[in-house]
């Protein structure tokens, strides 16, 4: 089975909830799935993994430094070919996905675009939208689009 790797930092819970609906839209497409916090998560769950999804929600106009810090450590492994996602609640601006998903493709991984940023706290059609992006990354693995 294939496995995805949702790691992510929140500081109020909103991106704490897009992860929630992408590991359950995940895990209802067939992947296996592991779930971290940033702050619980090593760069060993991201060898592991055929795809990771990264998390961070927009504080002054930047991921949280915790992610940033995580991401920058992947540096270090062979991720060329593997699937990546990035998602993140914001308020105004949202940066935080946008720079995530710049520093995976330039470790040559296959990103899903575009990133996935919900404002706020996600409900309904937001909530959708994160298990949707469950069931991209499973496609990906699968070379269905
Ligand atoms: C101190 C502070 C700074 C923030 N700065 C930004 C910002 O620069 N741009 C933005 O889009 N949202 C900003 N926000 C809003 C948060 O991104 C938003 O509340 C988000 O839902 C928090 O997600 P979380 O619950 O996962 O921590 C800020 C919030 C706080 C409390």
């Amino acid at each position: 089975m294939a496995k995805l790797a949702i790691i992510y930092g929140t500081g109020f819970g909103n991106t704490g909830i897009m992860a929630k609906a992408i590991e359950e839209g995940a895990g209802n497409a067939g992947l296996d799935v592991v779930i971290k916090k940033v702050e619980e998560a090593s760069t060993a769950d991201v060898e592991k993994a055929d795809a990771i999804a990264i998390g961070s929600p927009t504080y002054k106009g930047a991921g949280m430094p915790t992610v940033i810090k995580f991401v920058e450590a992947l540096a270090k492994l062979p991720l060329k070919g593997k699937v990546g996602a990035a998602f993140g609640s914001y308020g105004w601006s949202g940066e935080a996905a946008g720079v995530i998903n710049k520093m995976l493709k330039s470790y040559g991984m296959d990103v899903i675009e575009p990133d996935l940023r919900i404002k706020r706290t996600p409900e309904g059609e937001g909530v959708e939208m994160c298990k949707e992006l469950g069931k991209l990354i499973a496609k990906r693995l699968k070379n269905e689009f």
